[in-house]
């Protein structure tokens, strides 16, 4: 039985990130996502983090729980984790995005306020899960 989980979290960096530092990241994560089967998506933009990851519900949990405690970003919020029936990004062991268009400009604005109170978090999270899912490699 698959036991398929996804989880979108936001968070900051304590630092802004050169492009080096990104790859670094990427290069970690490509190859542990390869390993333990996990896919998913990297969105970042001035200082800020976003990600989407999808797994069998154990590898995501322990993904996650070592992802909170990386000292390169800070203030994570889950905004979304639901069981799923079928990947969303199945060929993507991690993609990365450094957003700047106006469209991905308008949500960050909405990510933004999510990390400011916890109305604006409630709000913003059908957004946040509705831009993710914008990026779904089947469209
Ligand atoms: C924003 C962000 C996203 C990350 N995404 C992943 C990821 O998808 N997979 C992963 O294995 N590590 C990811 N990492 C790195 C982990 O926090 C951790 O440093 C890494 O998995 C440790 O790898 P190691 O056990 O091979 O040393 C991410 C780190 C940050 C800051």
């Amino acid at each position: 039985m698959s036991d398929l989980y996804q989880v979108i979290y936001i968070s900051m960096a304590t630092k802004m990130m050169s492009e080096q530092d990104i790859e670094r990241i990427l290069d970690q994560a490509t190859k542990n996502n390869l390993k333990t089967d996990i896919t998913g998506i990297l969105l970042y933009k001035s200082g800020l983090f976003m990600q989407y990851l999808e797994g069998t519900r154990i590898a995501v949990k322990n993904l996650y729980t070592k992802i909170k405690n990386d000292h390169r970003h800070t203030s994570l919020i889950k905004m979304h984790e639901k069981p799923i029936v079928e990947r969303v990004f199945k060929n993507w062991a991690m993609e990365f995005r450094h957003l700047n268009d106006i469209n991905s400009l308008l949500n960050f604005d909405a990510y933004l306020r999510s990390h400011i109170d916890d109305t604006a978090k409630e709000n913003n999270r059908e957004t946040i899960y509705n831009f993710i899912m914008s990026f779904d490699q089947r469209n």
